[in-house]
């Protein structure tokens, strides 16, 4: 899985090209559009909740507009492991969807598989390899040919807060160290609020342990422990730190958090219930729903000791292989979308991502999403450009499991002690 390390690499030149302001060139004019007859395309996806519903009925709007019917799979549950095991289960009995929200290692384990269709003919005929970042692009191929589309570039290392509920605890600021961090927290649970939001799920509390893990540790050190899982980056003292804060932040969250929902956690912050909550900006797409703007109703910060990082998450759709000519057309209709500068545009602005495209006008954007931009551009140059471990970017499936196991259990079992945690962590990540 070498593409892992070097992804970042590809992804600076893209947001170099932005920051540089390379005009974006008119797409080749793709081949003549032929009439197509009416399609269903089917696309599992796991957008259930108020953001993110609002990202995919855009997909289903330019898809309608080619002439298709949209037919919806959704499978709820936020970070997509129940819709992976509906998607297996389907494509074991040979009945896959026409497309499925799937990044990261997992497309090539889904292309090994040999169920995927090549998608060259829509990608050569609009370039693809000239719009996408090239280690975006590769991440995308199997064996040379284009499997899936990617759709944006989410950056999970963020903090949210409800700024009035900041103030009326006396907190000035955004803080920038996780000691603010725990100042600010207090201050907020004595105010009588929930100073963290978090939604007791595996995931959740995964997403939340890689942002203490850039943290505490600093890009390097979380390249080398999560990414390469490097057994003396996981037994070392920073390690021991990273575990001895995340447990701290349990102390901070509401008897209700176990199990709660990611969307759920974050209508707490705009309700003015809690304080922070840790998430990638999907989050920003529920505030964006809910009318909240940057600055106002709303707060975003990189999370502590993280603002020269940036994990990364790019959602992409793998495409499967169809036996009907009509379905594949219908199938290069839909991967022509997702990659269309229209779609990039509304699609990112509801879904709290920036665009994938190079040379994106970010200039509608609003101020979080253009900092993440920025950002993306400076932390490729300084290196601190990271893979989002808990959301699939970086290590095999199986593996990311079995370290999320751990971390979760951890946070869960108040009696499993950081040491004991911190040698399982790196028992599983290193064993073969
Ligand atoms: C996906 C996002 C999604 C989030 C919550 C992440 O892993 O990349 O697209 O909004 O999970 O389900």
């Amino acid at each position: 899985m070498k593409f892992q390390y070097t992804l970042g690499a590809a992804l600076v030149a893209a947001m170099l090209a932005t920051a540089c302001g390379k005009k974006e060139e008119a797409p080749a004019a793709a081949a003549p559009a032929a009439p197509t007859a009416k399609q269903s395309v089917e696309v599992l996806h796991y957008w259930t909740s108020g953001g993110e519903a609002a990202s995919a009925a855009e997909l289903k709007k330019m898809l309608e507009a080619k002439g298709h019917e949209w037919k919806d799979f959704a499978v709820a549950g936020g970070g997509g492991e129940n819709a992976m095991t509906v998607l297996k289960s389907r494509a074991v009995s040979g009945n896959p969807p026409t497309a499925a929200q799937v990044k990261g290692p997992a497309i090539q384990e889904w292309a090994n598989e040999g169920m995927l269709a090549s998608i060259d003919a829509v990608a050569t005929a609009e370039k693809w390899d000239d719009l996408l970042p090239k280690v975006v692009a590769d991440v995308m191929k199997a064996n040379g040919n284009y499997v899936a589309a990617p759709v944006n570039v989410h950056r999970v290392n963020w903090m949210w807060a409800n700024p009035e509920v900041l103030n009326k605890a006396g907190v000035k600021g955004m803080p920038t160290t996780w000691d603010e961090f725990f100042v600010a927290a207090d201050k907020i649970k004595k105010s009588g609020a929930i100073a963290l939001a978090h939604g007791g799920q595996n995931w959740q509390d995964f997403t939340v342990f890689e942002s203490v893990a850039l943290g505490v540790g600093g890009a390097q050190f979380y390249n080398d422990a999560l990414v390469k899982l490097d057994p003396a980056a996981l037994n070392s003292p920073t390690m021991t730190k990273v575990l001895t804060t995340f447990r701290k932040l349990k102390g901070y969250t509401d008897a209700a958090s176990p199990g709660r929902d990611w969307n759920m956690t974050t209508a707490l912050v705009i309700q003015g219930k809690a304080g922070f909550q840790f998430m990638g900006d999907w989050a920003k797409g529920e505030f964006t729903a809910a009318g909240k703007k940057p600055g106002e109703g709303f707060l975003c910060a990189a999370a502590p000791g993280t603002a020269n990082a940036y994990t990364f998450n790019v959602d992409s759709f793998i495409m499967f292989k169809l036996k009907d000519e009509a379905a594949q057309k219908a199938q290069g209709d839909l991967a022509s979308a997702i990659l269309s500068t229209e779609f990039q545009e509304v699609f990112n602005q509801n879904k709290g991502s920036i665009p994938v495209r190079l040379g994106h006008d970010m200039s509608k954007f609003d101020d979080c999403a253009k900092l993440s931009a920025t950002d993306f551009v400076a932390t490729a140059k300084s290196g601190g450009l990271v893979p989002s471990v808990a959301h699939g970017m970086a290590i095999e499936p199986a593996k990311q499991g079995s370290i999320q196991d751990v971390v979760t259990a951890f946070w869960n079992d108040g009696k499993l002690s950081v040491a004991e945690a911190q040698k399982r962590i790196a028992a599983v990540a290193t064993a073969k």
